[in-house]
């Protein structure tokens, strides 16, 4: 699976996965979830503009899962990702938050952080397995509490919900550049 970052022509296919990726939420009762829309083009246009649309394609190239990220007070949130349940659990989802972390790194952002039900299995227990812990609401900072009481409005806290945070190790510095000789050969 390789990862790039989602074109125009993508977006429409993006909505087909995050149709998909309802349906196990059917299966533990959470209908409203099940059949809540996806995000609308103009939605994944914005990240796509801002740099923060990435696809995982197959070997035709064609997207099966997406990550949309934005800034929210100088984090990488990440505001959807999503794998369609017939490539599920293998490593696509994980690909593409590590491909987000780099992405924070290279722009000098310190962490992730992502809103999630907390007792659905691919949810906040799969997250806290990638090393997200869960930020208390005393910690929440001025972003996250309103995507929270956005939340809220939707009616998303009809189960419970929480905030979780990656904090990520700072990239390797450069290496100093090795002595040079007289005739510019680098000495390894
Ligand atoms: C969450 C999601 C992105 C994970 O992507 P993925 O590529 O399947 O995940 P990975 O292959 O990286 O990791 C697999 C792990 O995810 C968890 N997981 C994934 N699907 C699961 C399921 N149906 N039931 C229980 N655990 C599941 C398990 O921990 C699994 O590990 P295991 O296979 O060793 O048990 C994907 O399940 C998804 O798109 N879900 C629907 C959308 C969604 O809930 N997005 C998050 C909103 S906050």
């Amino acid at each position: 699976m390789r990862i790039r970052a989602a074109r125009p022509d993508d977006l429409p296919i993006l909505q087909g996965i995050e149709n998909a990726t309802g349906e196990p939420f059917r299966d533990i009762g959470m209908i409203e979830i099940a059949d809540d829309a996806p995000p609308s083009l103009e939605v994944l246009e914005e990240h796509r503009r801002d740099g923060r649309a990435w696809v995982a394609v197959d070997d035709s190239d064609t997207p099966v899962a997406y990550l949309i990220s934005e800034v929210v007070d100088d984090t990488e949130h990440i505001a959807q990702v999503s794998v369609h349940p017939a490539v599920a659990r293998r490593g696509i989802g994980r690909d593409l938050i590590d491909h987000l972390s780099e992405h924070a790194r290279a722009t000098g952002l310190p962490a992730l952080t992502l809103t999630t039900f907390t007792e659905v299995p691919w949810n906040a227990p799969y997250y806290a397995r990638l090393g997200f812990r869960v930020i208390e609401d005393d910690e929440l900072t001025p972003g996250l509490t309103k995507i929270r009481a956005r939340e809220a409005e939707f009616g998303l806290d009809r189960w419970p919900r929480t905030v979780m945070r990656l904090d990520l190790t700072p990239a390797p510095a450069h290496r100093a550049p090795a002595p040079q000789t007289g005739h510019g050969v680098t000495l390894r």
